[in-house]
């Protein structure tokens, strides 16, 4: 059937269902009067967040542009953030590596649906230093850290069998040793060009506002949902 012919399509999602209980009260956002300090605004919502009953309220969607043009997203997960940027660690020799390697600009989104917000940021990207990259890569259990040199990620592979010998062939080579961060896995920093704040509403009637970076501070600006 024609796009243009169907009426019949059966929708995903429309069932209504009650709302998510939570155990704590969130602290609403003043949309009308924003916070001047949108770091301090983001602190405060993955606190919030934190406070979910979910695996990773860090977890975010990351948005690049291939040197084609053709865009790709995957979720990856927060390590740090202060007013220099966001930061996620990942092998950079990995479809995402590449594409930030011919254009350094990304989008992430972070969507706590419990608490019915979303956050998006917008910004150029920059590798973090070896020292970061370095200090994060410790803190990881040794069998991720022998997983970073076994995965050739976004790479083909055969067959699962083919990842256990890489894995295999990765423990042999540093029995008995430390296992050092690769030269090809390290950190990315998204800087806040812009960040916004999606505060759900009943009817689609939400509250969005979003902070520019300008010269001087913020360009502070209020959206229609
Ligand atoms: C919850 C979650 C967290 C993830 N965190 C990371 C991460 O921090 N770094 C990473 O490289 N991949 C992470 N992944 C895997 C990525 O989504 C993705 O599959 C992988 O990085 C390869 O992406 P690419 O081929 O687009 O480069 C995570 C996946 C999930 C579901």
């Amino acid at each position: 059937m024609s796009d243009a012919a169907d009426n019949s399509q059966r929708f995903i999602g429309s069932a209504q269902r009650p709302l998510p209980t939570l155990d704590f009260e969130p602290v609403a956002m003043d949309f009308d009067t924003p916070p001047s300090d949108p770091v301090c605004e983001f602190h405060r919502w993955l606190a919030e967040a934190n406070q979910l009953a979910v695996f990773n309220p860090n977890a975010m969607s990351l948005a690049t542009v291939d040197a084609d043009g053709t865009p790709s997203v995957r979720t990856v997960l927060l390590k740090a953030f202060d007013e220099r940027g966001a930061v996620f660690f990942t092998n950079r020799m990995s479809r995402k590596g590449r594409a930030l390697d011919s254009h350094p600009q990304a989008a992430l989104s972070f969507h706590w649906d419990n608490l019915a917000r979303q956050i998006h940021i917008v910004g150029r990207v920059s590798r973090t230093g070896d020292a970061l990259s370095d200090a994060y890569f410790q803190t990881r259990p040794r069998a991720s850290r022998i997983g970073a040199w076994a995965s050739l990620q976004s790479q083909p592979v055969a067959d699962r069998a083919a990842l256990d010998r890489h894995v295999a062939e990765t423990e042999a080579r540093f029995a008995g040793s430390d296992v050092p961060r690769p030269p090809h896995w390290g950190g990315y920093r998204v800087a806040l060009d812009s960040i916004e704040f999606w505060q759900g509403d009943l009817f689609r009637l939400h509250d969005r506002v979003v902070y520019k970076r300008s010269e001087c501070g913020w360009n502070i600006t209020r959206l229609f949902p």
